[in-house]
């Protein structure tokens, strides 16, 4: 029996195993589990799916509980979560848990290198590069190899046991691998405790749902849930671990930091993928560019890199600090963050009527880029951070996210000014103000201008009708001159109607003209997701486009054929089936069609080939597309696109810098294609794509 190689899930009957017959099997399922773990977290190759994964664990549950003889602590079955603690304990480390010296400047990492240099007394010495993660320090100990306890840094000497919630965290193995290098007696090792920017995201959204307070950050949420007292709220979000360093072993010794980290996944312990050995301060600097161009990619935050002499017996000449190393420095990156003052607040009206406090700020250099305006997201986070006019603020800019006020920052004497509250009459239209759980908003959809021009605003958008010069500003003044009451309105503006409009000058005027004419003809696809219906995003106009061919087909459907549309949520359908059944949308419709908007049908551009029914996978990035052009590509020609590979698969695009997608399909044996077998599957020529940023 070798749940490793083979795992199989067609299980005998628990009744017909003897004794021995049972031991033998829950040995194998327990080296099984811990196995599959290992290669989905350490190695980053899984070769199992998820749901032959769940039976195998299943399967050791159900024979733990019916041999209750053969429990043991380090089972996998035992990451399940037990009892609440009453409190978290203080442990003392193994070792003191340094900090490290934070510099910004280049200046600071010539001196540093200059320093170590002349302590150790070399010139060709080598470093360790490594991110530096932004999540919370931990201390694991494994004894014989067995997890024994984990604990937060704390002060550095004393930390919390957090045992009951490290060991539910499937990437923290509870026994250490056993490679060809034997099982020290005694290990301490230091790692970072993280949570994925999109399990954060998640978890958030969940939070001011139920009206609980948002965490400020990934590293505050990873540390709220890891000091949860009930371990069962761990398991539900997933946290992630990464290994960087030791903190005490014992029977064996190491020479370097780079020999440590090649050891680390040999236990089971993951270290990241994006260390490396720097031999000289320009590839330090180097490194620290690369890490802070790659930052924005990563689904988890770093906030700088970490530079470490490798030698450790040349780490012992350099010496250290009170509280720190001088053989190592984070190099921190341009902070994302910064402070400003809170100059209005201004409430923005959404295409649903949905109103939206703005914070409007003294303009602030977040990490590169100029933030004036920052979204505040509803009355009740006003209201929560206490944020007024006139107080200093920190803002905060994560990604390619909208800015975000985070906090206020308290200013002793400082005279504040009157608590904001949300207007009781539309900004725009005047009509009274509804509430909606955590949202205001303005009922008056059919006249409102505010509604007005965010609608407009989405239909001329990139992914709509695609009219490039028709931005906000632009829409705005159009709509408050009253050259333009409704979508169509667009289509009659002139070039001399145009030139009126502040900062357009004939040339300019008749761009945009033309752009506005060329966005008579529209597919189906972007059509509908132009008008901008309430719930129906990208995906779900692709799922309706594959069910039905034309907006009149739309206009006839059923609420139970619109249910029937795989991949459309009842919610979803139910909210189509309303927008077309409501008469101000036939007016709309009918005004567009009277002023020639011709949306084309599906059908007629679908190609019926070897597209036809084949499924899609994307992974890494193309170079000719945006995933989702590629995606419409598929669609268009009557393929199908998913976003995770399963044996439905028939192939997978493989773009720079591809992920886990990649292995798995190798892992199932489905067909793999570069971009440009890609391209010759649907036929479409080879285009420049226009370089990032040159459009509105
Ligand atoms: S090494 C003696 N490596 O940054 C060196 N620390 O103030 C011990 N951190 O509290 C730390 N990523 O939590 C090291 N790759 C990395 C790190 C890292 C993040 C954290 C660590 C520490 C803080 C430094």
């Amino acid at each position: 029996m070798d749940f490793k190689k083979n795992p199989r899930t067609d299980f005998k009957d628990i009744a017909k195993l003897s004794k021995e017959q049972t031991r033998q099997e829950i040995d194998a399922l327990r080296e099984g589990i811990e196995y599959h773990d290992y290669l989905y977290y350490v190695k980053d190759q899984p070769a199992i799916s998820d749901e032959t994964y769940d039976k195998l664990f299943r399967r050791l549950q159900d024979l733990e509980q019916a041999f209750p003889e053969f429990a043991s602590a380090d089972s996998p079955t035992q990451r399940v979560a037990g009892a609440p603690a009453a409190r978290l304990e203080k442990v003392r480390h193994t070792a003191s848990m340094l900090s490290l010296n934070s510099v910004y400047s280049e200046k600071e990492v010539e001196d540093f290198v200059r320093m170590v240099s002349r302590e150790a007394r070399s010139e060709r010495l080598e470093y360790t590069a490594e991110p530096k993660f932004d999540g919370l320090s931990v201390e694991v100990v494994y004894e014989k190899g067995t997890f024994a306890r984990g604990t937060t840094r704390g002060d550095g000497e004393t930390g919390e046991d957090i045992s009951h919630n490290i060991k539910v965290l499937r990437a923290v193995p509870l026994r250490l691998r056993n490679g060809k290098q034997d099982i020290p007696p005694f290990l301490a090792v230091r790692g970072e405790i993280f949570m994925r920017k999109n399990e954060f995201q998640k978890l958030n959204k969940a939070r001011i749902e139920k009206g609980e307070e948002p965490f400020a950050n990934p590293r505050n949420a990873a540390a709220g849930t890891v000091r949860q007292l009930d371990p069962g709220k761990v398991a539900a979000t997933a946290l992630d671990i990464v290994f960087y360093d030791i903190l005490e072993i014992r029977g064996r010794s190491f020479a370097s930091d780079w020999e440590m980290l090649q050891q680390f996944p040999k236990w089971g312990l993951c270290t990241d993928p994006h260390n490396r050995k720097c031999s000289s301060l320009e590839q330090i600097k180097q490194y620290h560019a690369a890490m802070s161009r790659e930052r924005d990619k990563l689904d988890y935050e770093i906030d700088g890199v970490v530079i470490k002499l490798d030698n450790y017996a040349l780490r012992a000449k350099v010496g250290m600090r009170q509280r720190s190393p001088r053989w190592a420095l984070a190099w921190k990156f341009e902070p994302k963050r910064d402070i400003t003052t809170l100059k209005d607040i201004v409430v923005q009206v959404g295409r649903t009527g949905v109103l939206t406090p703005v914070a409007l700020l003294e303009p602030v250099n977040v990490g590169g880029v100029t933030v004036s305006r920052a979204t505040l997201h509803n009355a009740g986070e006003v209201r929560r951070k206490d944020i007024r006019i006139g107080d200093t603020v920190r803002v905060e800019r994560a990604g390619d996210v909208i800015p975000e006020v985070i906090a206020r920052i308290d200013q002793p004497g400082q005279r504040r000014g009157k608590p904001f509250s949300m207007p009781r009459h539309c900004p725009v239209c005047g009509t009274q103000v509804q509430e909606e759980g955590a949202y205001h908003y303005c009922p008056n959809s059919l006249s409102c201008r505010g509604q007005l021009v965010a609608r407009i605003v989405h239909y001329a958008s990139r992914d709509a009708l695609d009219i490039a010069g028709l931005g906000h500003k632009t829409v705005q003044e159009l709509v408050h001159r009253e050259m333009v009451r409704s979508i169509a309105d667009l289509y009659r503006l002139s070039v001399e109607d145009l030139e009126q409009v502040e900062g357009f000058a004939e040339k300019s005027a008749r761009q945009l003209y033309e752009a506005i004419q060329r966005a008579r003809k529209v597919r189906l696809d972007r059509f509908l997701y132009a008008l901008g219906i309430h719930r129906v995003g990208q995906h779900a106009v692709q799922a309706v486009v594959r069910r039905f061919e034309s907006v009149d087909a739309l206009e006839k459907a059923s609420l139970p054929d619109l249910e029937a549309v795989p991949e459309l949520g009842s919610v979803t359908a139910q909210s189509l089936y309303d927008f077309f059944h409501q008469d101000q949308t036939r007016r709309a419709l009918h005004q567009l069609y009277e002023v020639g908007v011709e949306v084309e049908p599906m059908a007629a551009r679908r190609r019926p080939g070897p597209l036809e029914g084949k499924r899609f996978v994307f992974t890494g990035e193309l170079e000719q597309y945006t995933r989702q052009e590629a995606q419409q590509l598929v669609a268009q020609r009557g393929g199908l696109t998913a976003s995770t590979v399963s044996d439905q698969v028939d192939y997978v695009v493989v773009g720079r810098d591809p992920g886990r997608k990649l292995e798995e399909a190798r892992t199932k044996n489905i067909r793999t294609v570069n971009e440009k077998t890609f391209q010759k599957l649907i036929g479409a020529p080879m285009r420049a794509r226009a370089p990032v940023g040159s459009r509105r």
